[in-house]
């Protein structure tokens, strides 16, 4: 059966990292897949993580299974994260959290739960959006539409287009929002357009599913949960997958939630018995060493201070190689405005280069991007500026 299959495509992402560690050009330069780099350009485990990490191996007596929901300990920290400790939903019984593989197990585990459950139901997602949102629902069975986001002359979000896009969705579709520092565009409402976003959809009777890989490495842990806030406070129902592969830098260690949030205590409960049956025929239930890692540091006083710290100090040098960009493409003569890269938020940089330019920087100076033009700000560092800027003034002129 299989000698009739042909090649499918690589990843538009992690297909590049493939082919970046191909590449014997010993200058090359990898701002493709999303994921932080320090001045050194190196990916080390955080400091209260690695502390963490030595408590749950010092303390931990067995390998048994966990429940296919999780750990609850680690699903109440989410929740915390999520909203804040203390706030009234907690107690509430309308919020359930189940521990995912990843962001990317919680998005497919939503997707199964749409599926089933609503199979009418589409999923609107942005245009652009993370290369992965749209096979990840259509694997499942779910129809895909697409919401206009991006305004490409202003570089800026074009809100009027996408709230006039979701007006047009019939009650009972999903809206796929990302919870802060937009992929790839890195550009998020503004609060006054997160309320408004909540009424049309409250209004519309859609479903928000709220996509959150990025907190904290935006404007501040809280700050960044704004959006969520604001529809946690209008809207009946919704989704939240959450991904810790950037803020704690467990990239390999895959650990994510998915959080659903309903109109009652029992709503929730029957909501949730669902969701554990999808978990149970995909993978039976989460690898548990990068959430006891999480819970650990979020509980531990100490470590949680340390570990906001450290965000603190990825998002401040994200930000300054922001401003490090502009300023040096500048020095290069680049004539294109490029001062919005500095109001972006979050690890990516929409640069506005075309398919090829991209190709062009990869094959001829070894510097790999995604194929939208999506550059990972946080890959950039003071050594690989000088390059990376000649490189992009050199492609442009
Ligand atoms: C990215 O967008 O580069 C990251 O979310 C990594 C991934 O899985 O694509």
């Amino acid at each position: 059966m299989f000698d009739q299959l042909t090649m499918a495509p690589s990843d538009p992402i992690l297909g590049l990292t493939d082919a970046f560690r191909k590449d014997p050009n010993p200058a090359k330069i990898n701002l493709g897949v999303g994921v932080y780099k320090d001045e050194k350009g190196n990916t080390p485990i955080l400091t209260s993580v690695a502390k963490a990490r030595q408590q749950v191996l010092a303390t931990e007596t067995t390998k048994n299974y966990l429940a296919i929901d999780g750990s609850p300990e680690y699903n109440r920290v989410v929740q915390e994260l999520l909203l804040g400790a203390g706030h009234p939903m907690l107690g509430s019984g309308r919020v359930v959290t189940v521990q995912a593989p990843g962001g990317t197990g919680a998005l497919r585990v939503a997707a199964d739960f749409l599926h089933q459950h609503f199979p009418a139901a589409r999923v609107w997602i942005s245009e652009p959006t993370w290369a992965n949102h749209s096979q990840i629902f259509r694997l499942a069975g779910i129809q895909v539409q697409t919401y206009p986001y991006f305004d490409a002359r202003t570089n800026s979000l074009g809100f009027e287009a996408m709230c006039r896009a979701l007006d047009s969705a019939p009650a009972g579709d999903v809206v796929l929002l990302h919870g802060c520092c937009h992929n790839p565009t890195g550009v998020d409402p503004t609060t006054d357009q997160w309320h408004r976003l909540a009424e049309l959809l409250v209004a519309r009777h859609l479903l928000p599913l709220v996509d959150f890989a990025y907190q904290g490495l935006g404007r501040g842990l809280r700050e960044d949960a704004e959006g969520l806030e604001a529809l946690c406070a209008l809207l009946p129902e919704l989704l939240v997958a959450s991904s810790f592969s950037k803020n704690f830098g467990l990239y390999n260690e895959r650990v994510g939630a998915l959080t659903l949030v309903a109109p009652t205590r029992e709503a929730a409960q029957q909501a949730l018995s669902h969701v554990k049956i999808c978990i149970r025929a995909n993978y039976s239930n989460p690898p548990a060493h990068g959430a006891a890692v999480i819970t650990t540091v979020l509980q531990d006083t100490q470590l949680r201070r340390e570990w906001e710290g450290e965000v603190a100090t990825m998002r401040k040098r994200i930000a300054q190689m922001r401003a490090l960009f502009a300023e040096t493409l500048r020095q290069k003569g680049v004539e294109r405005d490029f001062s919005f890269i500095e109001r972006q938020q979050g690890m990516f940089s929409f640069s506005g280069l075309n398919k090829e330019q991209v190709e062009t920087l990869r094959q001829v100076h070894g510097i790999y991007i995604v194929g939208g033009g999506r550059i990972n700000v946080a890959g950039m560092t003071r050594q690989n500026m000088e390059p990376l800027c000649s490189a992009i003034a050199a492609v442009l002129n």
